[in-house]
């Protein structure tokens, strides 16, 4: 009786706790990884309000209030980001231009009514805050509402973040995922770069981008606002969606817990009209896709004619994400739609193979329906998410920027024909799906812990503390120095005095 008794205790979960998500970014494939978290928090029985551009709208999820930011996907459109992380533009100035970005952006959203009011309301309470870090003024929220606060970032996090938690960080081991560098290139060129962008993004942080998302938070929160760089050290948890498998491998310290495939559902029927599409084209179909935020209507002139011909000599039928009504110059074999049930699209036993521009979200669709991959990467993470692709099997990538229309159409056909590309993939999906728990169970378990604790200071990595200097052991060093100098100047005198005696 005890026994149960006291098994009961434990296994009860965390009960009606109050919980703030805030998703601040405009991005519809880093808020499929959220929207999953704060449906999953709120079935639980935990009282969940979020903030974001992509609310479900679901009024089956009784315990959740969603406060709507959409209005931020016309400020990403009107600031150009898309062209801000172009494949040509200059990594250090694309950094510090989506942040000046993210400074008017966290701005409008702090200033929105119902941020504003949820800000306000004394009676507001919250044991834990979750936040996407990309802004720090967010984690002025921990302060405001006295709650542990826990980063969630739907890929990794540039490596000046792992820092100020105290994880380990090298610019040539793992190096910075924005970089879009892949470390299996060791060239000296990249080592110089990579040291140079991790100096600078660290500078950037520290001296220019805090400071500013500081003004900002006394301006919303009050003069009194702890410094937000602070709070964001002292983070109770984050956690990342990477994983050994797609991503280069990397030690994380005990604080940082990986998610993985969060967004990804059971497959549900199509539409019956694109369901018969599939059904029919026995021939197989390619599925076309780059993103929600590269976006194929965005692609330029020239790569979009070299794309269409391709397109329309394969053997196969195509369907296309084309975010406008009209795709000009429509193949015969390609059908085109401004959205497609990307999931269930690739669950379809006649897809043989999916271009992508190579995000992280469309990448664990794939693996998990066992579709091969054609990658042609333009910013961010994708050039090497493509060189992951193409290192372990699963696919082949092109680079838009000098791919011809007989390379594409060749990679396409290679990808589609050849049974080796889809029997890895389908040995990487087993291996990404033999584990304890998901993703999903592995975050809902680490926040009611950090709720029933009250943080996780326990966790919290020493090095985290370290200043740079104490990190390179640097008075180690100078003692090294120091001493070894002395001994050999002492040897130098005795040798002197030795000679001086002789003679
Ligand atoms: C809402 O929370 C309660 C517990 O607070 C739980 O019993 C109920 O199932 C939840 N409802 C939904 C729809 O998530
Ligand atoms: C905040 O909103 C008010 C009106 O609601 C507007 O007058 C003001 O300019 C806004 N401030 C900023 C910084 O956007
Ligand atoms: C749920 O959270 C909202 C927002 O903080 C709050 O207004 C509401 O009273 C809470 N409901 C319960 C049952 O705690
Ligand atoms: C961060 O955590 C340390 C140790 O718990 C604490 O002393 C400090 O006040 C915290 N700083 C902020 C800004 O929350
Ligand atoms: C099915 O495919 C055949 C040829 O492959 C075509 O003639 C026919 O119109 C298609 N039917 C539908 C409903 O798409």
């Amino acid at each position: 009786m005890f026994l149960v008794f006291g098994f009961l205790l434990l296994s009860t979960p965390t009960l009606c706790s109050n919980i703030l998500g805030v998703f601040t970014y405009p991005s519809f494939s880093h808020q499929s990884v959220f929207q999953s978290i704060w449906k999953e928090l709120s079935l639980k029985g935990h009282n969940v309000t979020v903030v974001t551009p992509n609310p479900l709208n679901d009024p089956s999820l009784t315990n959740l209030t969603e406060i709507s930011v959409r209005f931020t996907y016309d400020l990403i459109k009107q600031a150009k980001i898309q062209k801000v992380l172009s494949k040509n533009a200059n990594v250090f100035q694309s950094l510090y231009d989506v942040c000046r970005f993210l400074d008017v952006m966290v701005e409008a959203e702090l200033n929105s009514t119902g941020f504003k009011e949820l800000i306000v309301d004394e009676y507001n309470h919250f044991d834990l805050v979750l936040v996407d870090g990309l802004h720090p003024v967010v984690y002025a929220l921990a302060e405001r509402f006295k709650a542990p606060v826990v980063g969630v970032s739907p890929f990794g996090v540039l490596a000046v973040i792992y820092n100020n938690v105290g994880n380990p960080t090298h610019p040539v081991l793992y190096p910075d995922v924005l970089f879009g560098f892949h470390n299996i290139e060791q060239s000296i060129w990249f080592k110089i770069k990579s040291v140079l962008w991790s100096l600078w993004s660290r500078y950037h942080h520290h001296d220019i981008f805090v400071p500013r998302a500081h003004g900002i938070a006394k301006k919303y929160f009050g003069d009194g606002t702890p410094y937000v760089g602070d709070v964001e050290k002292n983070q109770s948890m984050l956690f990342h969606n990477l994983n050994p498998l797609l991503y280069p491998l990397r030690p994380n310290v005990p604080m940082i817990v990986e998610m993985g495939q969060m967004h990804i559902k059971p497959v549900k029927p199509l539409p019956q009209d694109l369901q018969r599409i599939l059904d029919n084209a026995t021939e197989g179909v390619i599925y076309f896709s780059l993103g929600s935020n590269v976006k194929s209507v965005n692609l330029d002139e020239k790569l979009r004619k070299i794309v269409i011909e391709a397109l329309s000599e394969l053997p196969y039928k195509v369907l296309w994400k084309w975010e406008t009504n009209y795709l000009p110059g429509r193949p015969k074999n390609v059908v085109t739609r401004k959205w497609f049930p990307q999931q269930d699209i690739l669950a379809h036993r006649n897809i043989r193979a999916f271009v992508t521009q190579g995000g992280l979200q469309s990448i664990e669709e794939a693996v998990s329906r066992g579709v091969p991959l054609i990658g042609m990467p333009f910013a961010t993470d994708q050039p090497s998410n493509v060189h992951k692709i193409i290192d372990i099997g699963i696919g082949l990538g092109v680079d838009p920027g000098t791919v011809t229309k007989e390379e594409l159409k060749k990679c396409i056909i290679e990808v589609a024909e050849n049974n080796k590309y889809h029997r890895r993939i389908h040995e990487i999906r087993d291996i990404l799906y033999d584990k304890p728990m998901t993703g999903l169970e592995k975050f809902v378990w680490w926040s009611e812990y950090v709720i029933r604790h009250k943080g996780a200071e326990h966790l919290r990595s020493p090095a985290a503390d370290f200043t740079w200097f104490d990190y390179l052991l640097l008075e180690v060093v100078v003692v090294a120095v120091v001493l070894s100098g002395t001994i050999i100047y002492l040897w130098y005198k005795v040798i002197q005095l030795t000679i001086y005696w002789r003679k």
